[in-house]
């Protein structure tokens, strides 16, 4: 046995497994695990004088999954299906022999179990869990690409039903303890100090326990199969819903599906082998490769700041100043509190300010409302941000983000204000989303200590900020404002000085396409359909208008302005132009754009458009729509890796996702690239360039890489292991 369960027996009879995994926050199912616990079976098995056994956790959470290190790499090591359904089988075999070794198995959930470690909880014979919030159990394989492949598919519809099962674990939601009780996914919710006793006292009085679906005449709660008419709804039902959320871009929830179709019609052991199929077919993908390595290989790693300058110590803003409490300003007043900081809301008249910090009023009243916060800490919260209109109130403050109206005079002037009242040793960063940091850090007597901190909207709801490196920023300036994005938990990407960074930049291409395709005669509701189903959140005309046409049209004025001969005309600059010099329709804030929005209904398509832009006779197919929308982005990605404005794939990955919804599915817009293969996506390229305009013109460079076979992650594996 290595050390990953302390084995206890107490003179009861009752033995303690305490998981403990060591070198690790939290217990993962390492190999030595599993080996240690298959020991451990077979000696609860064994000896006689064992009469059961009880399995919690040495650590604050109970287990947090499988370790997806090892899984990732799986598609690019070349494993094969065979390899992978023996893994889950492995796994699955070790839970079943628990679960039918003779001797009752009860789980003292002390804290969070998920996916594989709430599946061991499945295979014991009773769970007791803790009663606090943060204690939550769920199956969130689904999030990156898997299904539960140790008997989740399987006995948790045997357990609560499937109709009950299926949201779980389609969704990968998260149940907190009172829920699960609710569910029947857990027998009893106890104290801390009640755990361990509750489940030795049911341990002591069940010696003969036996798994619901081992007894004779077991029937799944609610039916099952093909001749059920409840499940037959539910599968009709749930296979359309499923189809029209996820365009079958995603292969896991529709094996899910399919494994508790199939499964509970099946007694549990062939119902597991169905699942180790399908779990086989899931790991092996390419699509889990992506959604692994981006959504949480590297996301992971991005959270704890592999990209953090070395060297420098490591910091914490107690106070923060913020100029602006408009939209951005109040958001970002709101996340800091949150996270405990003293917030200093500034802006030109004290009732600007207030109605920022009434931002943070509301959304503490939403989570009041909702029970996710008591009256004391909202109170508490909102006593943290202190509304001003004067600059002495940011003295001590630690770092100061500027979200005043984007211009470059009016950001000049608050920042030499600003200086002159904060230490030194302070960093100052602007929020902007168009003005090169370089340029505006010409205004700062300390350009070192000047960065870009640049938010999405709404800022409460996106887990991504953006950290532009001006010319002159220092690294300690780049550091702090990652410990910063850290203390208000969200994910930074590090880009360097470019015009519209690396997200505004790539993202623009997207509404820039689908105007130019509406310009050349393609049906918009192709257009829009086409994006949809291809995986992004919204189509590029709705978020022409969400962002508004009109502020489309002052950045490429303002391009056209910087740029002068260098200015290169976008494709969309026409049809942008005439919506809003001739036709007024300015976006969904105007309430009229490439959409109308009438009051009460839901908005449509501008039954004008066809007059406008009347219709090509020829409409491409849908295949074709969804290539220029995604490759264009992909294609600027690469461009900005050529250009060094981002340094790795794996930051222009992260940030394509959690920035903009590029499709997780992809895994980013470079996993794209390399998913599709880098030649076939030049090639392709060249083949648009030739049809549509030369924004899809592969560079040089590309066309190396292409030509020599590289792909962006190179040694795939090896990279995502690197990045963790
Ligand atoms: P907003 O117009 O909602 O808010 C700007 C606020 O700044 C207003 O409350 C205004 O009174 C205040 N202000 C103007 N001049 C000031 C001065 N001299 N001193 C103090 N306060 C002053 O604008 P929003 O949308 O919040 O944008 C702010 C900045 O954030 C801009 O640079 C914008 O480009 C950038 N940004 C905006 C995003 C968005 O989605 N709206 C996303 C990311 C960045």
């Amino acid at each position: 046995m290595s050390n990953t369960i302390r084995f206890e027996v107490a003179e009861d009879g009752i033995a303690t497994l305490t998981i403990d995994v060591p070198d690790r926050s939290m217990n993962v199912l390492t190999p030595e695990f599993l080996g240690d616990l298959a020991e451990a079976v077979e000696k609860v098995a064994a000896d006689d004088n064992i009469k059961g056994a009880l399995i919690t956790s040495g650590k604050k959470a109970f287990i947090a999954g499988a370790d997806l290190k090892d899984l990732v790499t799986a598609h690019d090591r070349g494993v094969s299906v065979e390899e992978g359904y023996q893994w889950s089988q492995h796994l699955s075999k070790l839970y079943r022999r628990m679960e039918t070794c003779g001797k009752p198995f009860a789980a003292a959930i002390n804290g969070t179990a998920l996916g594989g470690g709430l599946e061991l909880c499945l295979a014991c014979h009773y769970r007791v869990i803790v009663d606090d919030p943060k204690a939550v159990v769920g199956l969130p394989e689904v999030q990156v690409g898997l299904l539960p492949g140790a008997g989740g598919t399987q006995r948790l519809p045997r357990l609560i039903g499937l109709r009950e099962s299926l949201p779980l674990m389609l969704e990968g939601r998260h149940v907190r303890p009172d829920k699960a009780l609710a569910l029947g996914i857990v027998n009893e919710v106890v104290a801390a100090d009640q755990l361990l006793d509750a489940a030795r006292r049911w341990l002591q009085g069940s010696p003969d326990a036996v798994a619901p679906w081992d007894k004779k005449g077991f029937k799944v709660p609610g039916g099952a199969g093909a001749m059920n008419p409840k499940s037959v709804e539910t599968f009709i039902v749930g296979n359309a819903l499923l189809a029209g959320k996820t365009q079958h871009n995603y292969p896991a929830p529709e094996a899910i599906m399919a494994c508790v179709f199939e499964g509970t019609i099946l007694p549990i052991d062939k119902g597991l082998q169905v699942e180790s199929k399908y779990f086989a077919q899931l790991v092996t993908g390419v699509v889990a490769r992506n959604m692994m390595r981006s959504l949480f290989v590297n996301k992971t790693a991005a959270d704890k700041l592999v990209r953090r300058p070395k060297g420098i110590e490591p910091s914490k803003v107690s106070k923060l100043g913020i100029l602006g409490a408009g939209m951005m300003g109040a958001g970002i007043a709101y996340v800091s509190a949150r996270a405990g900081m003293q917030v200093v809301l500034l802006d030109t008249d004290q009732a600007s300010a207030d109605r920022g910090k009434d931002y943070s009023r509301k959304l503490l009243e939403k989570a009041q409302k909702r029970g996710r916060m008591t009256a004391d800490k909202a109170e508490a919260m909102l006593g943290l941000i202190k509304t001003t209109t004067e600059y002495a109130d940011l003295e001590g403050c630690d770092l100061v983000i500027e979200a005043v109206f984007e211009h470059r005079d009016i950001k000049a002037e608050v920042t030499a204000k600003t200086e002159a009242v904060i230490p030194e040793t302070a960093i100052f960063a602007s929020n902007t989303s168009t003005l090169p940091i370089t340029g505006l850090a010409e205004a700062s007597k300390r350009p070192q200590s000047f960065i870009g901190i640049h938010f999405f909207s709404p800022v409460d709801k996106m887990p991504l900020v953006e950290i532009i490196v001006g010319e002159k920023t220092s690294q300690e300036a780049i550091a702090r404002s990652m410990d910063y994005v850290q203390q208000i938990r969200k994910t930074p990407v590090v880009v360097n000085d470019s015009r519209g960074f690396y997200t505004s930049r790539c993202f623009g291409m997207y509404p820039n396409e689908g105007i130019t395709m509406l310009a050349e005669g393609v049906n918009p509701a192709l257009i829009e359909n086409a994006a949809k189903m291809a995986g992004m959140p919204v189509g590029p005309l709705a978020v022409s208008d969400e962002v508004t046409i009109e502020l489309q049209y002052k950045i490429m004025a303002q391009h056209k302005k910087d740029l002068g001969d260098d200015w290169v005309k976008p494709s969309s600059y026409d049809a942008v132009t005439r919506f809003v010099e001739d036709l007024d329709r300015k976006g969904k804030r105007y309430g009229k754009g490439f959409y109308d929005y009438p009051e009460g209904e839901k908005k449509h398509l501008w039954g004008e458009l066809g007059t406008i832009f009347p219709a090509a006779a020829e409409q491409p197919s849908v295949d074709e729509v969804q290539k220029r929308l995604l490759y264009i982005q992909s294609l600027e990605t690469a461009r900005c890796i050529e250009e060094g404005v981002v340094t790795e794939a794996v930051d222009a990955d992260i940030g394509s996702i959690l920035g903009w919804g590029f499709p997780p599915w992809t895994g980013g817009t470079i996993s794209l690239i390399d998913t599709i293969g880098i030649a076939r996506f030049v090639a392709e390229c060249e083949r648009l360039a030739d049809a549509y305009g030369e924004r899809f013109r592969p560079s040089p460079w590309l066309k190396a890489k292409a030509e020599n076979n590289e792909s962006f992650y190179g040694e795939t594996a090896e990279n995502a292991r690197s990045a963790a």
